[in-house]
């Protein structure tokens, strides 16, 4: 028996990061929204450029029961929720960089951070961390690489959040009862990759061909030792704009 929780709305004015907010919340499922981050984060430890009224910012705190290795599906999920989104309320074409950048004509408009609580049973919480560029402006290097979607209208900023609310619960209906499979197709219609990449690993950055994505999601790239899979990582594209 499914038993649907409704899940709360917490609203900040000023926060750190509405990822930390969601980590130690004790809410079953809930979104954590925030007009600001004075801490924001990206993946990688980069910072999220959060300022007021700038850009979208919120955090679903989510509690599926999977294994650890089902996580990062999560994330491809909320990048597949982001671009149905987003393509609502902007006259655009959004895709998706491997595994949690949302592009808009090679430039990053919006970024998921993924964050996990485990507990002696396993996977106890989730954190998606949503970040969306709506009227943000960028100087130096950013500004090649980063985009707005150019909404500053509050009301129809409203609208698009309402709308990535109501469409991640649904979206994670889904893949609470069909997993990443329900998503993958549209996630690899979606994707920005293609041609020689670079995957850039902890310990190491490895070139090759991007071949695919396999059924967790995972990246396959080839190069002269075979061909490899990596669950994380993060990639560097060629771009109409240079690397991404
Ligand atoms: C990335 O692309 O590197 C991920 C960016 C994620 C940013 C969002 S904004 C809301 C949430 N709170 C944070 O501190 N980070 C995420």
């Amino acid at each position: 028996m499914w038993i649907l929780i409704k899940p709360e709305i917490v609203r900040f004015k000023s926060v750190t990061s509405t990822n930390d907010e969601a980590k130690k919340s004790d809410l079953l499922q809930a979104v954590f929204i925030a007009d600001e981050q004075t801490a924001g984060r990206g993946s990688k430890g980069r910072s999220w450029q959060s300022e007021k009224n700038k850009g979208l910012y919120m955090s679903f705190l989510i509690r599926p029961r999977i294994e650890p290795k089902a996580i990062p599906g999560l994330t491809l999920m909320a990048a597949v929720t982001v671009c149905n989104a987003i393509e609502k309320y902007a006259d655009v074409n959004a895709q998706i960089k491997w595994p949690n950048d949302v592009l808009l004509n090679g430039r990053k408009a919006a970024g998921i951070l993924t964050e996990s609580v485990f507990g002696s049973g396993g996977v106890e919480r989730v954190v998606c961390g949503i970040g969306i560029n709506t009227n943000q402006t960028f100087s130096g290097e950013l500004d090649i690489k980063a985009v707005s979607l150019e909404i500053s209208d509050k009301d129809k900023k409203m609208l698009l959040c309402e709308e990535i609310i109501a469409s991640f619960f649904k979206d994670y209906e889904v893949f609470t009862k069909k997993g990443l499979a329900a998503f993958l197709l549209e996630f690899r219609q979606r994707s920005a990759v293609s041609g020689n990449i670079k995957i850039i690993l902890p310990s190491e950055t490895l070139s090759g061909i991007f071949i695919g994505f396999d059924e967790t999601g995972a990246i396959i790239i080839e190069n002269e030792n075979g061909r490899q899979s990596f669950i994380a990582g993060e990639i560097s594209i060629r771009g109409e704009h240079g690397y991404v």
